[in-house]
């Protein structure tokens, strides 16, 4: 009836960005990612009897409405599955600085979608977590693994075959995400938001589709390569495309601040004198700058000092959700 679970944060890097069915969570396209470490989030679920409503709480405090909404509703599908109906206590911790506008709802439903499982006494395999992790947030589903992941597509209708697999465990190649963080608080349009106004009115979406696919599969194979120029390239060339995707919705959609863009700058200045880094930068104003291991501490140093930027987190490669206590 209770357990906890707990998972990392991923770097998306080709992007996942629209929906083709947004009750199921279903993508337009497929996305890889890489599992960190350093950004998790620890859930626990308590299912009670006594409980008339499901209690959804963050760091011990209740959580707002719209968010009290969207857990009850996933735990809805744990509920229909295990054939329950008792209502839950859910608290989570986050490892996230608060104050950094990074919150990240992989690896917060990633950890809900193995906590809440196990506490509804269900037994559930990587692809069926997968898929349950999706229903909460679509990038969840890669959560579920460490290191390398793809989430495929998928065909079906009811997205039975629309799940996540690892490429590579973690470790296997060091590749290092710095994060120069740009800004804090909410991010003024979420990702659920900007994928949809994209989907729906930017006039370069049916480019950013076509894109997509040979983004992925120039991905793949730099990964079974272990190319880090050519994943860096196509990481960076996803992200301005999936910028540019939304800059080009009506209305526009701009995630950047002027930090995004001097971290860009410099990084291509630390390309000019020989150190091998690239940016991705999700739905807000933080870069993400994939480097390899060794040259971790001279990326760092060098996102340090920018004036706007107001902290660097170096991230290694996470594992994949984990169950750390079940009764
Ligand atoms: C830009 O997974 O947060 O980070 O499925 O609506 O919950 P929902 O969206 P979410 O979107 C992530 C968008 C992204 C790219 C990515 O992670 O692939």
């Amino acid at each position: 009836m209770r357990a906890v679970a707990r998972a990392n944060a991923n770097v998306a890097l080709v992007k996942y960005w629209g929906k083709r069915d947004e009750s199921l969570v279903l993508p337009q396209h497929g996305s890889i990612s890489l599992t960190l470490d350093g950004l998790s989030t620890t859930v626990r679920v308590a299912f009670d009897p006594a409980l008339g409503n499901d209690d959804i709480r963050m760091g011990g405090l209740p959580a707002g409405e719209k968010e009290r909404g969207r857990v009850s509703a996933f735990l809805d599908l744990v509920r229909h599955r295990a054939r329950t109906a008792l209502r839950a206590a859910v608290d989570s911790e986050s490892t996230v600085p608060l104050a950094s506008g990074l919150a990240s709802s992989a690896a917060a439903y990633a950890a809900l979608a193995l906590a809440a499982s196990a506490a509804a006494g269900l037994s559930l395999d990587a692809e069926e977590l997968s898929r349950l992790a999706r229903q909460g947030s679509g990038s969840a589903c890669r959560s579920i693994h460490g290191g390398f992941v793809e989430w495929q597509r998928g065909e079906a209708p009811d997205g039975s075959d629309s799940i996540a697999h690892q490429l590579l465990v973690p470790h296997a190649w060091e590749v290092c995400d710095v994060i120069a963080l740009c800004g804090s608080g909410e991010k003024e349009v979420s990702s659920r938001d900007g994928m949809r106004r994209s989907v729906n009115t930017s006039i370069f979406y049916p480019a950013w589709l076509a894109a997509a696919e040979h983004d992925l599969t120039t991905m793949r194979l730099a990964i079974a390569d272990r190319n880090f120029t050519a994943l860096g390239l196509t990481a960076e060339r996803n992200a301005l495309r999936m910028h540019a995707t939304a800059l080009g919705a009506d209305p526009p959609i701009r995630y950047w601040n002027a930090g995004t863009l001097a971290v860009m700058e410099r990084v291509e200045r630390l390309r000019a004198t020989g150190i091998s880094a690239y940016c991705t930068v999700d739905a807000g104003p933080h870069v993400h700058v994939l480097t390899p291991l060794e040259t971790v501490p001279s990326v760092q140093a060098a996102l340090a000092d920018l004036p706007m930027v107001h902290g660097v987190l170096r991230c290694g490669q996470g594992g994949g959700a984990t169950l750390i206590e079940a009764s």
